[in-house]
């Protein structure tokens, strides 16, 4: 067993840069020691689950809210869908989703089983034209898949990014004309193609009328998530409005596995029983190994080595691979598929990946929301939402902005939803 954990390895554990942890050595917050041989620095490995748990305790006193009431009503039109995480979320904080446009039959299925009433436009956003909803919803919302522009060196205009699938909800934007879009998407679209497809958005936004504030990259631990899933949030305000949008503010508390999904703060019973994937053989046997927040190198070297294969060698921690999630910490980043080799997410006590029920507890679905289609098909739309109550603090920073604009001098009168009921 091992019993120290490198710089790297313990930084991407506690989810701090390395100069964090240097600070942290200086301060005595967790002292680092000595590798004799290399002279690196190394932190026992007990010192770092202690100060994992520390992190992780329950703070009792959570003064933070970020809620507030909708002062009317007010529409969404939710692009990309998905199975609803978002929308249940904007659900949650007092927003109606007039509309849901999703290409995914067994997504669409799910919207459909669970909210009867909501309009889910089942199909290729590019089929489809919104005008009807021009001037008639509040926010427009997104998560589009994340694609390359090409480039001709110039500042990007919508028509260059005609094809992809940012062009479509930009389109979309421009014709139903919202006081606020938000599109989400993953922390890598910082980087991707070194900032310039951000970059692009930001700028095609700005053609379109509407000026984008400042990227933020939300934590979902610390909105009521017991996950450290991370979402990039870009928010348009239309340009005539003269209202800053404020991201929700972060809780202390953080929700670690146990409340996921035993009885207590976050759910009112223990989580339901359900189907789910299993591990073959081999990868069971190996994980057998790996105890509670454990990863591949609690391994025999020679298990590590048989494993790993090429990845052995190559640098990093790489601690979310063969990874078994303690009870007292948030779960890793769920994916799209529970047993998917470098990214498995075992189950504390059993040698499993989560159930679906476990999977969908862990991104904040309400236990009655059904998901169809295969074991697979369920574990996908799971995998790919934004987690509920995540989705609810950010329909509240929407809210708490669409009030100041209806409340502000020029607007008189917004009663009503624009839509049919
Ligand atoms: C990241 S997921 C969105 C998750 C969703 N916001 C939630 O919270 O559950 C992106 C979704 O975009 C959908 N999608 C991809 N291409 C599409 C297209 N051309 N038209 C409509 N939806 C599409 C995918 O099927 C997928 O469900």
């Amino acid at each position: 067993m091992k019993e120290y954990l490198s710089l790297a390895e313990t930084a991407e554990l506690v989810g701090k840069s390395k100069e964090t942890l240097r600070r942290w050595d200086k301060e005595g917050i967790l002292n680092a020691v000595r590798e004799p041989v290399s002279n690196y620095r190394v932190y026992r490995k007990s010192d770092v689950q202690l100060l994992l748990g520390k992190m992780f305790d329950e703070v009792a006193d959570d003064e933070v809210s970020n809620y507030v009431k909708p002062e009317h009503k007010y529409a969404v039109l939710e692009l990309f869908a998905g199975a609803g995480g978002l929308g249940i979320g904007l659900e949650k904080a007092g927003l109606k989703c007039v509309a849901l446009n999703e290409i995914d039959k067994w997504a669409c299925d799910t919207l459909r089983k669970n909210r009867p009433h909501w309009n889910v436009m089942e199909g290729d956003i590019k089929d489809f034209d919104f005008s009807q909803y021009h001037n008639k919803v509040d926010v427009v919302t997104g998560g589009f898949p994340c694609q390359a522009f090409s480039y001709a060196g110039k500042k990007l205009g919508l028509n260059d990014a005609r094809g992809t699938l940012f062009y479509e909800f930009a389109r979309v934007v421009q014709e139903v004309n919202p006081a606020i879009c938000i599109g989400e998407n993953v922390r890598g679209l910082l980087s991707h193609e070194k900032g310039k497809t951000l970059q692009g958005m930001i700028s095609i936004l700005d053609e379109i009328g509407y000026k984008v504030v400042p990227v933020q990259v939300l934590k979902a631990i610390h909105y009521r998530v017991p996950q450290k899933r991370e979402r990039l949030i870009l928010v348009g305000v239309r340009k005539d409005i003269d209202i800053d949008f404020y991201y929700p503010k972060p809780h202390k508390k953080i929700y670690n596995l146990e409340d996921a999904l035993k009885k207590g703060s976050l759910f009112d019973c223990d989580v339901p029983i359900s189907i789910g994937a299993k591990y073959p053989a081999y990868k069971k046997k190996v994980l057998d190994m790996i105890p509670p927040k454990g990863y591949w190198r609690d391994l025999p070297l020679q298990t590590q080595m048989e494993y790993m294969g090429g990845s052995f060698h190559l640098g990093g921690g790489k601690t979310g691979m063969a990874r078994r999630i303690g009870w007292d910490e948030p779960s890793l980043t769920l994916t799209c598929s529970p047993a998917q080799k470098q990214t498995e997410r075992c189950h504390p006590d059993e040698t499993r990946p989560f159930t679906v029920r476990e999977y969908a507890r862990i991104q904040t679905f309400p236990d009655d929301w059904e998901f169809s289609g295969s074991l697979a098909q369920q574990y996908k739309q799971i995998g790919n939402a934004v987690p509920v109550n995540l989705g609810q603090e950010v329909g509240y920073a929407i809210v708490k902005f669409l009030n100041e604009y209806y409340n502000s001098k020029t607007i008189k009168s917004k009663k009503t939803y624009h839509l049919a009921e």
